[in-house]
């Protein structure tokens, strides 16, 4: 049940969920970063979608050191820190 929720709902898919269900996080892992919905937000402190990183990867950035000089994901908190980098490794083909 919990899980359905935090699936559906892309707001808990950043630092709130680590924080309530942690073993989610690990279970859900492989399907959070699939680019499936652009608007999905992947950084919650910054709310940075996965389309920014996208926009970020498009014009050229191709580490997270290079996206964060785009848009600082990532620099708060840095939970979301994995879920980036293997959003970018997708996007990258890496
Ligand atoms: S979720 Fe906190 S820095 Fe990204």
């Amino acid at each position: 049940m919990l899980y359905c929720i935090a699936q559906r709902n892309t707001r808990m898919q950043g630092m709130a969920a680590r924080i309530l269900w942690p073993s989610l996080q690990t279970a859900a892992a492989g399907k959070e970063v699939a680019m499936t919905n652009p608007d999905e937000i992947i950084c919650s402190c910054l709310d940075i979608t996965k389309g920014m990183i996208q926009e970020a990867v498009n014009n050229g950035a191709k580490t997270l050191e290079e996206v964060q000089e785009i848009n600082s994901v990532g620099t708060i908190c840095g939970s979301c820190i994995e879920d980036v980098e293997n959003l970018i490794a997708e996007l990258t083909g890496k």
